[in-house]
């Protein structure tokens, strides 16, 4: 990989992970789909939006949801339970064990190509939400999930490492840390709270952003726009009744 150009290594590395996932991660979902850990990252996540939102289900878009395991913390808590929920992963098996478990619940096979592609159509969110997933995509597609998810999400929270949030330089260690101040300054995302370590030690942490069309829905006075998803509502954008 050293002796490609960046890009090309860039495309490979995401491609090469991506095969990974529809091959040796494609079980992963039996391990991982009902451990909870908490997760309160995606409850202050929620609880921001909803300060937006006013009642009403929220809708969450997620990419790279696997199982639902998200979805799962959700719909454990009483507080949380009623969103309304689309998921789009690249491994089948995933989404075939998601299908079974959240039936009234959309979820779609895809990589990020088919979801820069289709997020358009998938509907309008409270929230799209991309845990653990971006740092398996070169930087060049990350822009282009996160610039499709400003589209049709007010908010955007991102579960991932955090080392190179503020920092420019390149860094190409078989993952891909994103300079997400950047990347979000560069796509009109403006951050609201961000989390280096999600707990002490990890090396995970996470961002919640609005999206250029929630702040301008707010200063024209609009509440966030209501959401239909795409668990087979009609999809508007229209503000909330
Ligand atoms: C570490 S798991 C995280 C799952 C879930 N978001 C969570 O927080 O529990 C990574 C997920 O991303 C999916 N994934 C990996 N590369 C992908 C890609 N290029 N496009 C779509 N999904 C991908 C995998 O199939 C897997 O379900």
């Amino acid at each position: 990989m050293a002796l490609l150009p960046d890009r090309w290594g860039d495309s490979l590395l995401t491609a090469k992970q991506a095969l990974w996932w529809r091959t040796m991660g494609r079980h992963w979902h039996f391990k991982k789909f009902a451990r909870d850990g908490g997760k309160e990252w995606l409850k202050t996540a929620l609880s921001r939006v909803r300060q937006d939102a006013g009642p009403g289900p929220l809708a969450i878009l997620e990419f790279g949801c696997n199982a639902g395991n998200n979805l799962y913390t959700l719909r454990q808590d009483p507080a949380t339970a009623a969103v309304t929920y689309c998921g789009v992963d690249i491994n089948p098996k995933a989404i075939a064990f998601a299908r079974t478990r959240f039936p009234s619940d959309s979820f779609h096979v895809g990589d990020h190509g088919w979801f820069i592609r289709h997020a358009d159509a998938l509907g309008s969110f409270n929230l799209f939400v991309a845990s653990h997933i971006l740092y398996y995509i070169d930087e060049k597609h990350t822009r282009l999930v996160l610039e499709a998810a400003c589209r049709v999400a007010d908010y955007i929270l991102v579960v991932d490492r955090m080392e190179r949030f503020f920092d420019n330089s390149p860094a190409r260690t078989g993952l891909f840390f994103h300079a997400y101040a950047s990347i979000c300054n560069d796509i009109g995302l403006d951050v609201v709270e961000m989390e280096a370590m999600l707990a002490p030690g990890s090396p995970y942490g996470y961002f919640l952003a609005r999206s250029v069309r929630s702040v301008n829905a707010q200063q024209e006075g609009l509440p966030a726009t209501n959401v239909r998803s795409c668990a087979g509502l009609p999809l508007t954008t229209e503000p909330c009744p």
